[in-house]
């Protein structure tokens, strides 16, 4: 048995909305239903406004720039997510400040961020973890109190709630990700979701070329008004058919990954060693990852052993304050306990909507052969 850390759920209805597309013979790059994705996913997340983008990355590069931060600014970010989180103010000559998480969400710590904002702090970037909700209210209150922007990195978590309101709808704006391994998928591909319709404007700007569009540009005589400076950070209408498509099965694809959550939490609860993610009761998790915490002499051997079964297993994340480019390049010294705790303790386990019982059962199993195994000599 060989089991991926995850798999895309695609249907042939996934293959139908792409093939469409491209019998067509017209309209690969852009089309109406880029504008009916962006409408779709307003309507499913309970936002006014919606930007699609080529990848989450883009949709981050152009928010700093929308809200125009520039040198001197800076911007709060988690050290415990994708590198691209903190990346982010980098694109725009700002700077990244690295706030400690706390161990119950894995999201920013609202006391931590109290502690980094200074006056040139200018926004906070919290990222909710593998699809786990951060701590959002607190971390909405300390922004306005200190009339910062809230950006949620809402990349990994498309439809998790808090009190039944989406990620996505508690900040000023979020992006999200439709990379191949996010909730639903397009590829490659992200979004902006906003109530701002100023900021909105911005985006659609800079997501192509600085242009106002009098039309489909490719099919139009007419050339459009270029009036300020933007990128080619468009996804492709291949792509938006394709994301219409997942995105109709959205719902299907969570309250699969929420069963097998559910199962691997109650066999692993079992094991003292280890602390499966927290279920509380206001929070729907979509458990794009679904990571345990397990001691740190144990972790990279499980590794390992897991890997040696076939079993794909990844840690989700490294502290980005101690990577080569952060440490080295950047000479960032920062001391944050809990991630650099967490992030030896934490382990990415399989999940993927179509995953059978028998293959959550044999991952389980293999763990719980390893643990019987590990010799406690060997703690270190
Ligand atoms: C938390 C977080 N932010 C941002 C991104 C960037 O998204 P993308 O890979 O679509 O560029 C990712 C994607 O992995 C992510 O996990």
């Amino acid at each position: 048995m060989k089991i991926p850390l995850f798999k895309i759920y695609s249907d042939e209805n996934d293959v139908k909305a792409v093939s469409e597309v491209i019998k067509s013979g017209m309209r690969w790059a852009i089309g109406p239903p880029v504008a009916e994705f962006e409408k779709k996913i307003c309507e499913y997340i309970g936002s006014k406004f919606c930007v699609v983008f080529n990848s989450g990355t883009s949709a981050l590069h152009s928010l700093m720039l929308a809200y125009g931060f520039h040198e001197g600014d800076e911007i709060i970010v988690p050290s415990f997510t994708f590198i691209a989180t903190a990346n982010a103010p980098l694109f725009v000559n700002s700077k990244p400040v690295f706030a400690d998480i706390e161990s119950k969400t894995l999201g920013l710590d609202p006391n931590d961020v109290l502690e980094r904002i200074t006056k040139k702090s200018k926004a906070i970037l919290p990222v909710h973890y593998g699809g786990d909700p951060a701590n959002i209210f607190e971390l909405n209150e300390i922004a306005e109190d200190h009339n910062l922007i809230l950006i949620e990195d809402a990349a990994e978590s498309f439809g998790s709630t808090v009190d039944n309101k989406m990620t996505g709808t508690f900040g000023n704006s979020a992006l999200l990700s439709f990379c191949q391994n996010k909730v639903i998928t397009t590829g490659e591909g992200g979004a902006i979701v906003t109530d701002s319709e100023v900021l909105y404007n911005k985006l659609k700007l800079i997501r192509s070329h600085g242009r106002v569009d009098q039309g489909d540009y490719f099919l139009s005589s007419l050339s459009g008004n270029y009036v300020d400076l933007g990128f080619n950070f468009r996804l492709s209408n291949i792509q938006a058919s394709l994301g219409l498509s997942q995105l109709e099965k959205v719902e299907r694809l969570i309250s699969m990954r929420i069963k097998i959550a559910h199962y691997y939490s109650q066999r692993l609860n079992a094991f003292k060693e280890i602390i499966t993610p927290q279920i509380r009761p206001n929070i729907r998790h979509v458990y794009q990852l679904f990571s345990i915490r397990i001691p740190y002499y144990y972790r990279d051997r499980l590794i390992e052993y897991l890997s040696q079964n076939q079993i794909s297993s990844k840690i989700y994340f490294s502290p980005i304050h101690q990577t080569y480019f952060y440490k080295e390049k950047l000479k960032y010294d920062v001391h944050l306990p809990v991630t650099e705790t967490i992030s030896k303790e934490i382990l990415s386990l399989p999940i993927y909507p179509s995953m059978t019982r028998d293959e959550q059962e044999y991952v389980v199993r293999s763990i719980d052969n390893f643990i019987k195994n590990f010799e406690s000599d060997d703690k270190v």
